[in-house]
């Protein structure tokens, strides 16, 4: 059974079809990349599929059920979980207590500071502290843990990102961009990052405009043009695909750099 299973879904806005009758599925495991110019539907779709916009037509399964319009908590709670691309960070916190409130979506940060101060909840909060800090190690932030966020460099926002996404224990990864706006250097070590969450069994779904990073972690590329599929296959079967090129990619990408 495919882990997401997207049929024939369509999103409508007054008369624009952001998405139209698109229908997809994702295996369980490796890195599935939404690509497309801009306007194709990509933030529709994922919208859709992360519970903040709801489908005019169409269903989404995951493990066999259909979560169309049930909420981001909702979805959450089921093992679906993203990062939005202009970060939801909360810059007056520290670094751990941001990854603190991925693992309680759905609880006001200060109903989560009020439960922290009674007793027998010390028990919990001893564990999902460690379990915070065990994700800070993972996506390379550990010595930042009691800085307030505010003093992250970029980079590091969107790994922090990531970790405040991973404390919900999701089984589906949706990344919105997760490399926009990073340099070379944090593109890099983003990209180290989703391949070892990979290697441990997660599922990422990944829309991103940097070519290279994509090229580099897709096992699977779906290629989107006003709101339908236009390609579909592995990074090397798109890459060539002459409908593609044309629609997006260009020569720039096919060697290897951005798309515009
Ligand atoms: N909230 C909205 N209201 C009206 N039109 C929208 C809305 N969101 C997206 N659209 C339209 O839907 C189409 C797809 O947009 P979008 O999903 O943002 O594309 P992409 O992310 O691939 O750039 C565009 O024509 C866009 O103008
Ligand atoms: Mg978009």
């Amino acid at each position: 059974m495919s882990l997401l299973l997207v049929e024939r879904l369509t999103r409508s806005f007054g008369g624009v079809r952001a998405v139209q009758d698109l229908s997809f599925a994702i295996p369980e495991g490796g890195i599935h990349s939404i690509i497309g110019p801009n306007g194709a539907g990509k933030t529709t779709l994922f919208n859709m599929i992360s519970g903040v916009l709801r489908p005019t037509r169409g269903t989404i399964r995951f493990r066999g059920e259909n979560i169309a319009g049930l909420p981001p908590e909702r979805l959450a709670a089921r093992g679906i979980s993203r990062t939005f691309q202009n970060l939801q960070i909360f810059f007056n916190m520290s670094v751990l207590e941001n990854v603190l409130l991925g693992g309680h979506l759905g609880l006001d940060r200060n109903v989560w500071r009020a439960l922290f101060r009674l007793p027998r909840l010390r028990a919990a909060e001893r564990r999902a502290r460690a379990e915070a800090e065990a994700l800070l190690e993972r996506v390379g932030l550990a010595e930042w843990s009691d800085a307030p966020a505010d003093s992250l460099p970029y980079g590091a926002l969107k790994r922090l990102e990531i970790a405040r996404a991973l404390a919900a224990r999701p089984e589906l990864l949706l990344l919105d961009e997760p490399a926009a706006g990073c340099n070379e250097k944090e593109t890099r070590e983003i990209e180290t990052l989703l391949k070892s969450l990979v290697a441990d069994g997660m599922t990422i779904v990944l829309v991103e405009h940097d070519m290279r990073l994509v090229m580099n972690v897709s096992d699977h590329i779906i290629v989107l043009d006003h709101g339908r599929m236009l390609a579909e296959g592995r990074a090397e079967e798109v890459r060539e695909n002459p409908a593609v090129i044309e629609a997006y990619l260009g020569q720039a990408a096919v060697a290897g750099g951005h798309a515009p």
